[in-house]
């Protein structure tokens, strides 16, 4: 099938139960509505400049979900870290997932989905060598998630959040 929206670069809709919903490229004028959903669905809070330095450094991989009325009800953003490989004295790529959310009325259509395959294949021209989260115990969802993904825990960083949780360390590398 061929419609004007699958030729229009940066829009994709694979996947996603409802087909009046987009995942595409973060606008530096959708960063407001970025911020709203964060602060209502994680109590992870970041300034306006952390959101906006994600977006100039790594925008292929900063991805938003509009609805039928351009209303943005998702996002996802990544970032990029070198760090010194295990194996030599080089140092490697890895792709670190800061944040997704989806808006509590929007969930469980696949937006999650979406949102994660399209953003690790945009940032693999990093050369990306493992993807790398962090993500609450308690956040059943959300390990169920990235578990499809076939993330698996690599460990527990105690005390990670600020009140006081543990956070699980996933990780995925690339073959
Ligand atoms: N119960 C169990 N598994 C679930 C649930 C649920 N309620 N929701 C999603 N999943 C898992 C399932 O495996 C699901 O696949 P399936 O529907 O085929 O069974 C898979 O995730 C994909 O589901 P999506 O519909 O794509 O996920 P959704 O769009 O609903 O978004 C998300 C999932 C982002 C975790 C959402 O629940 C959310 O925004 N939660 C609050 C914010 C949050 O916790 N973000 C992650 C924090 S960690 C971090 O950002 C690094
Ligand atoms: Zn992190």
């Amino acid at each position: 099938m061929t419609t004007n929206k699958e030729t229009e670069p940066n829009i994709y809709n694979h996947a996603i139960n409802d087909p009046q919903i987009y995942v595409r490229r973060c606008k530096l004028e959708d960063l407001d509505a970025v911020i709203e959903i964060n602060e209502k669905e994680l109590p992870e809070d970041y300034p306006y400049f952390f959101y906006k330095s994600i977006l100039d450094e790594f925008p292929e991989s900063f991805l938003v979900a509009q609805n039928k009325n351009g209303k943005i009800i998702g996002y996802i953003m990544w970032r990029v870290e070198k760090t010194p490989s295990p194996h030599s004295l080089k140092y490697i790529n890895k792709a670190h997932l800061v944040s997704i959310a989806v808006s509590e009325g929007y969930r469980r259509k696949g937006i999650a989905r979406v949102l994660l395959s399209n953003s690790m294949t945009a940032i693999k021209k990093h050369k990306i060598k493992e993807y790398v989260l962090e993500v609450r115990v308690s956040n059943y969802t959300a390990i169920r998630l990235y578990e499809k993904f076939n993330y698996k825990i690599e460990g527990i960083k105690k005390n990670y959040y600020r009140d006081g949780e543990n956070a699980y360390y996933m990780t995925l590398s690339i073959a």
